[in-house]
């Protein structure tokens, strides 16, 4: 290994939300926070180096897209992912939760409905409410894989219930792809079938893909786009660096549109905001982790990520079989299994915060489905997780 995730970064002083809100949501400031989708884990010297790079200069006007940029986005998209989002598909968003805001205010009119799939990332319900639109609920359901372990437990579409619950109001749905809360790479033909029934109701999909750069265990994320023409048609993807290499801070975003209608509508829109306009560091950071360096750290920090969470897996087996993790498919969070438990969702909460000194995510805040969950964020040094573990051991 050349990259060292062990190493523990203290992150005092610097206004980081992971501590800085503990006392605000969890009424302790002393706690083990593992829970918002950012990592512990340094980010790399290649992207640091870069933006210093650029500090030295000491002259910070307006600024523009390199010309390379795109091309650099897309070839990236192509290398990993098999799918060649043309260069003028594509645009800066500042924020991909920003970019669903936007996206539902360009095209969701004020008594139409945005559909999500919950247990999923609650802006995909707060973000339609907050700008007035009603939301429509089709849960996913579980499954349990071959074998029954419960550690191949996962999600998949409820197509027969989507078809009962969306009614000719609904004009967008929201996909988190790969999934968070639980990991779940959708596979093309549930992406197919998915974009069939939105593409034929006239529904824009919103493919957010942030985690899409980090299957793990031999998975694939498949682009809601690459799916067919309809998915292509009727879709905006959301994209970043972000997640995958820890600069969440430094807001990086693209949004692919392949159709034109779609594009001329959303892009004019952006430019009439300014809001397709990058910050100074957000092109340097993103063409430094789109590189030869960045593909090196990505497959080092996905194998600590894949031994951390096999280490979870085997803790609770071993230590507190009344939780179950559900083994992810992509990313670094970790959906807990609670409900052999038998707590309620108070005492849930209290059994991490109070007695294991934990901030993790609680699964009802994904809405229906997750009810007994918790989330466990593991892109952590090894050291911290297992005081996270014992804690939490020792707590039950
Ligand atoms: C699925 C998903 N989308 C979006 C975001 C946030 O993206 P941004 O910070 O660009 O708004 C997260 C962060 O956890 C996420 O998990």
């Amino acid at each position: 290994m050349k990259y060292n995730f062990d190493k523990i970064i203290d992150r005092t002083g610097t206004d980081d939300l992971k501590h800085g809100v503990l006392e605000e949501r969890y009424g302790d400031a002393n706690l083990l926070p593992l829970w918002v989708a950012d990592m512990d884990f340094e980010t790399p010297q290649f992207i640091t180096d870069a933006i210093r790079r650029r500090l030295d200069h000491s002259l910070f006007g307006y600024t523009m897209m390199p010309a390379n940029y795109w091309q650099r986005v897309s070839q990236w998209i192509e290398d990993h992912h098999q799918w060649r989002p043309r260069e003028e598909w594509m645009t800066y968003i500042p924020g991909i939760v920003k970019g669903i805001g936007m996206a539902i205010n360009v095209f969701v009119k004020e008594d139409e409905k945005v559909i999500i799939q919950p247990p999923v990332y609650h802006p995909f319900r707060l973000t339609p409410l907050g700008n007035r639109r009603q939301v429509v609920y089709n849960p996913l359901i579980e499954t349990l894989s071959t074998g029954g372990q419960w550690s191949c437990a996962s999600y998949s579409m409820d197509f027969d219930q989507l078809a009962e619950v969306c009614d000719e109001k609904c004009r967008m749905l929201i996909l988190s792809n790969p999934h968070n809360p639980a990991g779940v790479c959708w596979d093309a033909d549930t992406l197919r079938h998915l974009a069939h029934f939105c593409h034929e109701r006239g529904i824009i999909v919103i493919s957010d893909e942030i985690h899409c750069d980090m299957a793990l265990f031999g998975n694939r994320h498949v682009p809601f786009a690459s799916v067919s023409d309809e998915a292509a048609q009727c879709s905006i993807t959301f994209g970043a660096p972000s997640k995958t290499f820890n600069i969440a801070g430094i807001v990086s975003s693209y949004a692919i549109v392949p159709n034109d209608s779609l594009r001329s509508r959303f892009f004019s829109w952006l430019e009439a905001n300014e809001l397709n306009e990058p910050h100074l560091f957000a092109p340097i950071a993103t063409l430094a982790a789109f590189s030869p360096e960045g593909e090196e750290w990505r497959k080092e920090m996905l194998a600590y990520i894949e031994r951390n969470v096999d280490y979870v897996i085997s803790f609770c087996h071993d230590h507190m079989p009344k939780i179950k993790p559900w083994r992810p498919e992509a990313s670094f969070l970790v959906w807990l299994d609670c409900r052999d438990l038998d707590l309620d969702h108070e005492q849930l909460n209290r059994l991490f915060v109070s007695r294991a000194r934990l901030a993790l995510n609680d699964g009802e805040m994904f809405g229906k489905g997750g009810e007994g969950f918790m989330r466990l964020n593991v892109a952590a040094p090894r050291s911290v997780l297992t005081q996270a573990l014992e804690s939490l051991r020792d707590a039950l």
